[in-house]
């Protein structure tokens, strides 16, 4: 028996709950209820498709993206753990953190009336300790149902306190990017990427007219994705989380990325709900931390 058919004996779920070889022939859980449809890849603990009944899909994921361990996914929800973007010390390190690009374990999968769990682990090893010294288990927990939830819950499990870094780095499926509007982040101050790191007051909603990477900071609060040609608002909720950072590369960026098709970028727009850079979080021995993402789609 495949590594996968032994995964599908022990977590499928007749006519609800499939593990599959996904693109690239990485194991995934396909999930379809009555109220939606979902897959979550193993590699990376990554969310790539989420359509709740009645919508078209809701995640972006590229025609260019790479599907393979050791490659991160260009698209649906990479988990950034233990450090965002660059490595502060190590420029040569993989940008936002190693667990995107491995493998991780298949917990649980669970159905409720909320909708179907997938619980994935990853932890610290040999491997991960040459990158970074935390002792960890990281567990993400979704929930395929009429909203996304996804819950990052980080444990420290070794002897001393440690601080990381995480994004649940969410790309989002919009008709035109140019005619949307992001609603949440008024008078919320960011640091502009795209202009030297200057800090600003987002004024009004949020615009996209150029390339675009921004952390919003001291933001708790939902953000909504105004699609007026979709017909619809994604709404972002999220706890444990006070940064927001909203991406998109725009032209020469888009052309810059060989895991980014030239044309796409007027398709996604990235909202991230996660604490990064100044916000990092500080987690004693022992303690588990949870940072949770909760999506939903209504209708305009
Ligand atoms: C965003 C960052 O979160 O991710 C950007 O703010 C970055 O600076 C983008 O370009 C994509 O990162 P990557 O490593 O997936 O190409």
């Amino acid at each position: 028996m495949s590594t996968i058919e032994m995964l599908n004996t022990k977590f499928g779920i007749a006519g609800v709950v499939q593990v599959v070889a996904g693109l690239g022939g990485l194991a995934a859980v396909r999930v379809e209820t009555g109220e939606a449809q979902g897959l979550v890849y193993l590699h990376g603990g990554h969310v790539a498709e989420w359509r709740p009944k009645g919508q078209d899909e809701v995640l972006w994921v590229s025609q260019k993206s790479y599907w393979a361990d050791g490659k991160p996914v260009r698209g649906g929800v990479p988990v950034c753990f233990p450090w965002f973007g660059p490595k502060a010390d190590d420029k040569a390190a993989p940008g936002h953190g190693f667990v995107r690009l491995m493998p991780w374990t298949l917990e649980a999968v669970t159905q409720e009336d909320e909708g179907v769990t997938v619980v994935l682990s990853t932890k610290s090893d040999d491997q991960t300790r040459k990158q970074w010294p935390g002792e960890y288990v990281l567990r993400h927990r979704v929930t395929i149902g009429r909203e996304l939830v996804m819950s990052l819950e980080l444990t420290n499990t070794g002897r001393e306190a440690m601080a990381y870094q995480e994004a649940l780095h969410t790309y989002f499926t919009v008709a035109d990017v140019k005619r949307v509007k992001l609603t949440g982040l008024e008078g919320v101050k960011y640091v502009d990427k795209m202009d030297g790191s200057k800090v600003k007051t987002q004024e009004g909603a949020v615009t996209i007219t150029a390339e675009t990477d921004r952390v919003y900071v001291g933001t708790t609060g939902t953000v909504t994705i105004e699609d007026p040609d979709k017909m619809r608002r994604i709404v972002v909720a999220k706890e444990g989380s006070t940064n927001t950072v909203v991406w998109n590369p725009w032209v020469a960026k888009s052309k810059a990325m060989a895991d980014f098709g030239d044309e796409e970028w007027p398709g996604m727009i990235c909202v991230e709900t996660c604490n990064v850079g100044a916000d990092a979080v500080k987690v004693a021995a022992g303690e588990t931390v949870k940072m949770v993402q909760r999506v939903g789609v209504v209708r305009m």
